[in-house]
């Protein structure tokens, strides 16, 4: 059994280590079937508010998005990643809302978690798109990457004033070491070539979005919201050559209007298919809608339910090099393997008095989580 878990993780090494090849045997984006694909052409699952954590590190916060961090959520297959950014007393900082509710750190501390990740995996595309709540300019955002060192991965268009008709295929992206694609909303795009920041892409010249702060499970929607100019109008909005976005996470509605990530639903929210309200249905259901898939699927706790197999399905591949973000696979990690699901892992594990150590461990966590 460890011989082939041993196996499956130096396998697991090969495709990330890979240089990119002509023949189509080397994923880009967890799959050889995607290198060929223009990058407006896919779906990808990406995680709200990435950097926002429900964990250790903010005292398990209920304004949490997400239970495990940037770098684990993309090792997991996540390709796009979100974040607020503001201004803390003249510092960018990730808040979420207020910097007093939740303060995730320095943006560029967290740009530079994710410049670590795409040196490790060069063959792989990440988008970044940030809020920009505080309006700080393009050459305050491009100072915070340059200081991460990740400018140099920044994608830039041929036009930066209207969103592209072809997008490049993520072979092109990769073999020109241009694999980050930014967005920024909003950033006037008048501002950033000036800033020396033309990789710097305002949201929403480039993207649409269907609403968000749904706190009804039936209340999902296709329809645009964002940008202004075609909002309402779903044929305009697809014919505009805009990628499709589509938010798809549930607030719950406290008192005082105040909503929060609704952490209980999250595995039906996500979920491939089941009741109403269900991840799959929303992805087929836009999909159909605009008459072609959805580029982006954007969840709030992406490792509850299955979002990662629904993009799977719509991509239509069978995906190679990820790892689970579970604390059970962390554990497994650290026994030096490196593959395999839940139930075969504990039952592995119950066979051994070193597993029976490990599981207690796991059930250390689990209880540390849930306080
Ligand atoms: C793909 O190319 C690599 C490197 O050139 C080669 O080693 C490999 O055998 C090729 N695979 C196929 C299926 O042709
Ligand atoms: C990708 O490769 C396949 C098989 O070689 C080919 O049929 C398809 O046209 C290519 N697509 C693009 C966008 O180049
Ligand atoms: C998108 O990719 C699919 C699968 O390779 C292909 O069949 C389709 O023609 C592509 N669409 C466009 C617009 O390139
Ligand atoms: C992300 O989380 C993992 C545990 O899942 C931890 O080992 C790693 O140090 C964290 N990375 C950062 C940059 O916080
Ligand atoms: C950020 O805050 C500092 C001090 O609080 C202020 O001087 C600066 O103008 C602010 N920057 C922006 C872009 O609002
Ligand atoms: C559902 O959406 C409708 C139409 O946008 C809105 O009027 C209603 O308040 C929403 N209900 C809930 C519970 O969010
Ligand atoms: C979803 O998670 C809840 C616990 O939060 C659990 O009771 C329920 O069985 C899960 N449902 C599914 C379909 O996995």
């Amino acid at each position: 059994m460890y011989s082939v878990l041993l196996l499956l993780s130096l396998l697991r090494f090969t495709f990330s280590a890979a240089v990119p090849a002509q023949n189509g045997s080397v994923a880009c984006n967890n799959s050889p079937a995607l290198c060929n694909r223009s990058y407006s052409n896919i779906t990808q699952l990406g995680a709200h508010d990435s950097a926002f954590l429900r964990d250790a590190s903010t005292d398990n916060s209920q304004s949490g998005n997400q239970l495990v961090n940037t770098t684990a959520q993309l090792n997991a297959g996540v390709r796009l990643v979100t974040a607020q950014i503001h201004n803390n007393s003249g510092s960018l900082h990730l808040c979420h809302t207020s910097c007093d509710l939740l303060d995730a750190g320095l943006l560029s501390t967290w740009l530079g978690e994710i410049k670590a990740w795409m040196d490790a995996n060069p063959n792989d595309v990440v988008t970044v798109l940030l809020v920009n709540s505080d309006d700080n300019t393009a050459a305050q955002l491009h100072q915070e990457f340059v200081t991460a060192g990740i400018d140099k991965y920044g994608f830039v268009p041929s036009e930066n004033t209207q969103a592209l008709q072809t997008w490049p295929t993520l072979q092109s992206l990769i073999a020109a070491n241009t694999r980050l694609i930014t967005f920024i909303a909003d950033l006037d795009p008048s501002t950033t070539e000036v800033a020396g920041a033309p990789y710097l892409l305002d949201e929403f010249t480039f993207v649409f979005e269907n609403p968000f702060q749904v706190t009804d499970a039936t209340n999902f929607s296709c329809i645009p919201d964002r940008p202004a100019a075609v909002a309402g109008n779903i044929q305009e909005a697809v014919s505009s050559n805009r990628l499709s976005l589509v938010n798809h996470f549930l607030d719950l509605q406290e008192a005082l209007g105040i909503t929060v990530p609704d952490i209980a639903n999250a595995n039906l929210t996500n979920a491939n298919s089941g009741p109403v309200g269900n991840l799959g249905a929303a992805a087929a259901d836009c999909a159909r809608q605009f008459g072609k898939q959805p580029n982006y699927l954007l969840v709030d706790f992406f490792d509850q339910g299955s979002a990662i197999e629904t993009v799977d399905k719509i991509n239509g591949i069978t995906p190679v090099g990820r790892s689970q973000p579970s604390s059970l696979t962390d554990t497994q990690q650290s026994l030096g393997t490196n593959a395999g699901t839940k139930d075969t892992i504990v039952n592995d594990l119950f066979g051994s008095p070193l597993g029976a150590l490990v599981l207690i461990g796991i059930g250390l966590q689990i209880v540390m989580v849930s306080l």
